[in-house]
């Protein structure tokens, strides 16, 4: 118990630690018609006035893949919109309740690991363009660039709650477990990727929790955990798709 209230914290202190950094931080606008399957992850029990609580992705017509750690609430307290780059304007979009929560069996805590939920909508969206897992663990490799999407922060570098999207080449994992803190906060290389600037220049951030790395047409990884957002030497893990994508199919279908 107290091992997992330490290990708790711990994520808090990384979800949250550097506020004040620019907050997708140094993105640009993304629109609907790129990225449809991008959903957001409404809680009664956010503070701001648009709920946004997390990122998604649609990944069938009923359900919504999104972080583990964006999950714990009663499966009634969430919703889920597509459609509205800009989260004010609620003339446009869907949106759907949500009924059913998986989280996965393995998700930890302590070393973050398996962070994926799957929420079952109580109003199928249909005739929205899904996005597809993908299945090759070769995928993750350094040099390679894919882009992530969605609503949170920008720290001051775009508008809020709108949605925005940065290319963050993958670093590799050595990079990632090079780093003072990740691997003792559970940096895997075979279940994590490690993407983003060691500049600064731009990553994801509080709010985008959840929502795709998308690489190809497919689905890379979820945005995970970051020690801060954008803060120079410290790149955004993410949840690593490949490994998991048939536990996670059994739960699509
Ligand atoms: N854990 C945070 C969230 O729930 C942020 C995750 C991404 N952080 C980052 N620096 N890449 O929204």
């Amino acid at each position: 118990m107290v091992k997992r209230m330490v290990a708790l914290i711990a994520v808090l202190v990384l979800c949250t630690a550097g506020t004040t950094e620019p907050m997708v931080v140094g993105g640009t606008l993304a629109s609907v018609s790129e990225a449809p399957w991008a959903v957001v992850l409404t809680n009664k029990d956010a503070v701001r006035d648009s709920k946004r609580w997390c990122g998604g992705v649609l990944v069938a017509p009923n359900k919504v893949l999104t972080a583990a750690h964006c999950a714990g609430r009663s499966a009634s307290s969430y919703g889920v919109i597509q459609g509205r780059a800009d989260l004010a304007d609620h003339s446009l979009g869907k949106f759907s309740a949500v009924s059913k929560i998986w989280v996965h069996p393995a998700y930890s805590t302590t070393t973050n690991r398996n962070d994926f939920a799957v929420l079952t909508l109580t109003k199928p969206m249909t005739g929205v363009p899904l996005l597809r897992l993908e299945t090759s663990p070769r995928a993750d490799r350094r040099g390679a660039v894919p882009t992530v999407y969605g609503w949170g922060d920008t720290n001051g570098t775009g508008p809020e709650d709108t949605l925005q999207k940065l290319a963050v080449p993958d670093l590799g994992d050595a990079t990632c477990l090079g780093i003072k803190g990740y691997a003792e906060n559970g940096y895997t290389a075979a279940a994590n990727i490690c993407a983003g600037y060691l500049d600064g220049t731009g990553d994801a951030c509080q709010g985008d929790s959840g929502g795709p790395l998308v690489m190809n047409g497919r689905l890379l990884g979820i945005v995970s955990w970051g020690r801060g957002c954008a803060e120079p030497q410290y790149p955004g893990v993410y949840a690593e798709i490949a490994p998991v994508a048939k536990t996670l199919l059994e739960q699509v279908r």
